[in-house]
């Protein structure tokens, strides 16, 4: 009733505008789940149809059947072999299986391997998954306070496909100094941070880099621009909310699931996730630094950035809107053996 006359009153231009303002929206009901005390902001609000959407996208793929492990180890088996050496014949060749279905269904072995000779590392993918085991296996094994016993395999983030739905890559930049009218990214909104007028790219500055994420003052009457002392800025600033906007949204989740918005940055008052994503941030600013920023010559040119980088990591890749990437179903226990290092075995 209330829209009749609104929109009598508009004619036909508001209803449009209307329509298009409201098309943005997101169908009604949303469940709202209270995670803190009363007034503090901690609450998330979910749309069920979103929700059921999402799970209904997660097929867990069948495990494959159990490997014999005694035998030779696949380093005495195999020509070339760098990295899964310490592995038996059956071990081998059933991870070989797990992420021919993980990475490559369509194209099978041939999506990394040159079928006339597997030794042979003339395609490019296959150097690439070389390192993609190492950056696997240093996950499992070192990350254990981010991943707990949950663990990741490969599927946590290429579901099915080469080239995971969830990858960044460095912003072109802004050729304009601050003082002539330079963006720092914003007005441009994209995904990756939530559609905000947020800087787009805070990435390169604060997951591969490991620049100051705390901006808040810490006096009563704080400085302008805040921490002015350590060198944090205005913009600064907007790129630690651009990240926060990355985060929830990556998460699906609002930003009390990690804080209490009367104090964002307080640690005491903040719920147990946000330590959990801290150790995120370390992790993922490994990921791109060791593993997948210095994979940048081994790349055919279509698959670099704008900016002629690699293609990174953020925390989409693996979570994919959800707090607990695939709803935290364990795929990792299945293949402990094949996607730890060596010496943890
Ligand atoms: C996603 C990429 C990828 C796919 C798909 C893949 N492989 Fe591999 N394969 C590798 C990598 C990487 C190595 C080297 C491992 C190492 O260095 O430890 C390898 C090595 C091998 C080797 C050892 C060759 C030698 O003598 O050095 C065999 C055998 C092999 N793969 C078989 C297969 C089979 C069979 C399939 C299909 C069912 C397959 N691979 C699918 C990445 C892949
Ligand atoms: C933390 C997330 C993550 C995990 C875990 C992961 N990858 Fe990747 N992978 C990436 C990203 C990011 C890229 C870069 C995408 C691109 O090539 O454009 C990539 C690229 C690749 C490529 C090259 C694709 C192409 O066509 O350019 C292969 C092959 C690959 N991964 C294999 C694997 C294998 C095998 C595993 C498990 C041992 C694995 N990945 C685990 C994130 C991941
Ligand atoms: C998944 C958890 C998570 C979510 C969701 C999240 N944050 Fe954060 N936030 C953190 C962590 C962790 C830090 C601290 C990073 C550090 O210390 O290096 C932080 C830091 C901050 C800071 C800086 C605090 C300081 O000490 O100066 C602000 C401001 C902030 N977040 C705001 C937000 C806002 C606004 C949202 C929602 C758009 C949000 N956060 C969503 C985890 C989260
Ligand atoms: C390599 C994959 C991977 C990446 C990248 C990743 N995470 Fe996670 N994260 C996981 C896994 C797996 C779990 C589940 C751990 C468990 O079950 O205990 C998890 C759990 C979490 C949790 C706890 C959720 C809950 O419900 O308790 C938070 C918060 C979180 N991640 C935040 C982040 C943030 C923020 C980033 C980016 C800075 C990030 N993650 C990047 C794999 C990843």
């Amino acid at each position: 009733m209330k829209t009749k006359i609104f929109t009598k009153s508009l004619g036909l231009a508001g209803a449009a505008a209307l329509a298009l303002l409201l098309g943005g929206c997101e169908q009604p009901p949303q469940e709202t789940a209270q995670t803190g005390p009363r007034g503090t902001g901690m609450v998330q609000v979910k749309s069920p149809e979103r929700e059921e959407a999402k799970r209904a996208a997660i097929v867990l793929p069948e495990v494959q059947p159990e490997a014999d492990a005694s035998g030779p180890r696949a380093s005495e088996v195999y020509e070339n072999v760098k990295v899964l050496g310490h592995l038996s014949e059956g071990q081998f060749i059933r991870v070989m299986a797990a992420i021919t279905e993980w990475v490559q269904p369509e194209q099978g072995c041939a999506g990394c391997h040159n079928l006339e000779n597997l030794a042979d590392d003339s395609v490019y993918t296959k150097v690439v998954a070389r390192r993609m085991f190492q950056m696997t296996q240093t996950i499992n094994a070192k990350w254990t306070a981010h991943v707990g016993q949950t663990g990741v395999t490969c599927y946590t983030c290429h579901r099915g496909q080469a080239v995971p739905a969830e990858i960044w890559f460095k912003s072109p930049g802004d050729d304009n100094p601050p003082y002539m009218g330079a963006k720092n990214g914003q007005n441009a909104p994209v995904k990756s941070v939530a559609y905000s007028t947020l800087p787009n790219e805070p990435f390169s500055a604060l997951l591969v880099q490991k620049g100051e994420i705390r901006v808040q003052g810490t006096t009563a009457i704080p400085q302008v621009p805040a921490r002015v002392e350590q060198g944090q800025t205005i913009q600064d600033a907007e790129k630690t909310y651009g990240l926060m906007m990355h985060m929830s949204t990556g998460l699906g989740v609002n930003c009390g699931f990690c804080h209490n918005s009367r104090a964002f940055g307080s640690w005491a008052e903040s719920p147990p996730q946000r330590v959990t994503a801290w150790h995120g941030i370390q992790m993922v600013r490994e990921l791109n630094t060791t593993y997948l920023d210095p994979l940048q010559p081994v790349y055919p040119a279509n698959r670099l950035g704008e900016a002629g980088d690699a293609p990174k990591a953020y925390c989409a890749t693996c979570h994919q809107g959800v707090n607990k990437p695939l709803y935290g179903a364990a795929m990792f226990k299945d293949y402990a053996v094949e996607l730890s290092p060596p010496k943890a075995n």
